[in-house]
């Protein structure tokens, strides 16, 4: 695989050009003997929330590749891109030159994999959340996007929704004050978790999807029809993050941006925890983070839960209107208030008594794909970009690591990205990959 740096610079070149050529006000017709901007996209992963990934960022611009490893989800792909060339192993599909662009909307096992090796070849990458399967994977992607200088975004969309970005200047303005207590929480798993054992039932291989590609990196594991693909991979810890997984990225950012956490100090889970093979039923996640200008004292608890389980709230007095408390959200306890966010919209300043006249308005929302795509032109800045994202998905995963040892208050060492008090609590920083799927810096 070669780097296609010369193709990535060509394209912010032409960029230059033509910004040179606007300002002296050339008519946009005259720049039709431009070098092309028209950036060429490749998708992996292109057939589940990937078709919606490759269609948005694309927008205005040219998909010439697309890979899925279902044969039917993959046909279905080539025939919206004309011309598109189809690929069932993305090895493959990364060996094209002319690729400029890949969003990565694959099972979380395969993020990684694909993400670093994309990189390496000097390709911008949008990747699903979360980033990665593991900690270690997390910390190599955000080293590597650092290294190649390439446009980075994950696909947290509600980051540039018009909800979290007013979220963000509520709490740094101080609206409700100095924060003392976080919560975000999610009604998932809404699949199957807290399962001991894999399928039983184990059939053929099948003649519709190429399983030894699903599998890339994970353990191989007989295919069980309906178990895994699609969608239902999730709770299976081989290649799924469980319900934190799926949804920290989404609803734990707006407290992690807002009040500019960084790396825990400790992680606990309370609940079941993990079985052999599957993320648990529900857990309750107590991180303490080092305060931050936004947060009261030297440090800060924020809690995660999910199977059912809500933060504490029979004392709030909800607002009128309100019937039922959110079943995904998050909520900032201050000073002078609280402020209770449903995942992507409304959101709440309470008591009422307090803030029922206070007007807030609103950040009008970006598009969130767009941005990526921008970004690659130069005309942008991601807001996702790695150096944001990676940490954020290691303290997703660093939930995870605290799902595997229940009921122990793991001290992180973000540095050395090491569980200082519990030495096997440490294997599940790093997976090892299957033999023959070994992958450059991971
Ligand atoms: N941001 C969001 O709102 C959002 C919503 C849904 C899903 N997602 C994320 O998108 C990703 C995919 O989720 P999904 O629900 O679409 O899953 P899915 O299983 O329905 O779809 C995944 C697609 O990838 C294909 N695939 C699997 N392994 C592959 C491989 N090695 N190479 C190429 N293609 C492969 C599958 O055949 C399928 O078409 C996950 O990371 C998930 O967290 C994000």
């Amino acid at each position: 695989m070669k780097n296609r740096s010369s193709r990535r610079n060509f394209l912010k070149t032409s960029f230059v050009s033509t910004t040179a050529l606007s300002s002296i006000s050339a008519p946009s017709i005259l720049l039709g003997g431009m070098p092309s901007k028209t950036i060429n996209f490749a998708s992996v992963g292109a057939g589940g929330k990937g078709w919606g990934d490759i269609k948005s960022c694309s927008k205005g611009h040219k998909v010439v590749a697309v890979c899925d490893v279902d044969y039917g989800r993959l046909e279905r792909s080539k025939r919206e891109y004309p011309g598109s060339k189809g690929f069932v192993d993305w090895r493959k599909l990364l060996d094209q030159k002319d690729i400029d662009a890949v969003t990565i909307s694959t099972p979380d096992h395969m993020h990684a994999p694909v993400a670093m090796t994309a990189m390496d070849l000097g390709l911008h990458v949008y990747v699903q959340k979360p980033l990665a399967h593991d900690i270690y994977e997390a910390r190599q992607m955000q080293l590597k996007a650092r290294e190649k200088k390439v446009i980075t975004q994950m696909g947290n969309q509600g980051h540039s929704g018009s909800t979290y970005q007013t979220v963000v200047k509520m709490i740094q303005s101080g609206m409700i004050g100095k924060v003392k207590r976080a919560y975000a929480w999610s009604n998932r798993p809404v699949w199957p978790q807290g399962k001991d054992t894999r399928p039983e039932l184990v059939g053929d291989l099948p003649t519709d999807v190429s399983w030894d590609h699903w599998l890339g990196t994970a353990p191989y594991r007989p295919y069980a029809k309906g178990f895994y693909h699609a969608f239902r991979w999730r709770g299976w810890l081989d290649f799924g993050t469980g319900a934190l997984g799926d949804m920290g990225c989404h609803i734990m950012d707006p407290v992690v941006w807002a009040l500019g956490l960084g790396a825990p100090n400790s992680v606990s889970a309370q609940g079941p925890g993990a079985t052999q093979e599957s993320f648990p039923k529900w857990s309750v996640i107590d991180y303490e983070f080092p305060g931050t200008p936004f947060t009261l004292g030297k440090s800060l608890k924020f809690t995660w839960s999910d199977g059912g389980k809500l933060p504490p709230h029979a004392d709030l007095k909800l607002p009128k209107g309100l019937k039922q408390f959110p079943r995904n959200g998050s909520m900032f306890h201050g000073e002078n208030g609280t402020l209770l966010v449903q995942h992507s919209s409304p959101f709440w300043l309470l008591p009422d008594e307090t803030f029922g006249q206070v007007k807030v308005e609103r950040v009008p929302g970006k598009n969130h794909y767009q941005e990526f795509t921008k970004a690659i032109l130069g005309e942008t800045k991601t807001s996702t970009h790695f150096d944001y994202a990676c940490p954020l998905t290691e303290t997703v995963l660093l939930g995870n690591l605290a799902i595997r040892v229940p009921g122990k208050k793991l001290e992180w060492d973000t540095t050395n990205l090491k569980v200082t008090n519990h030495k096997e609590a440490n294997q599940f920083v790093k997976r090892k990959y299957r033999s023959g799927w070994e992958v450059k810096g991971l």
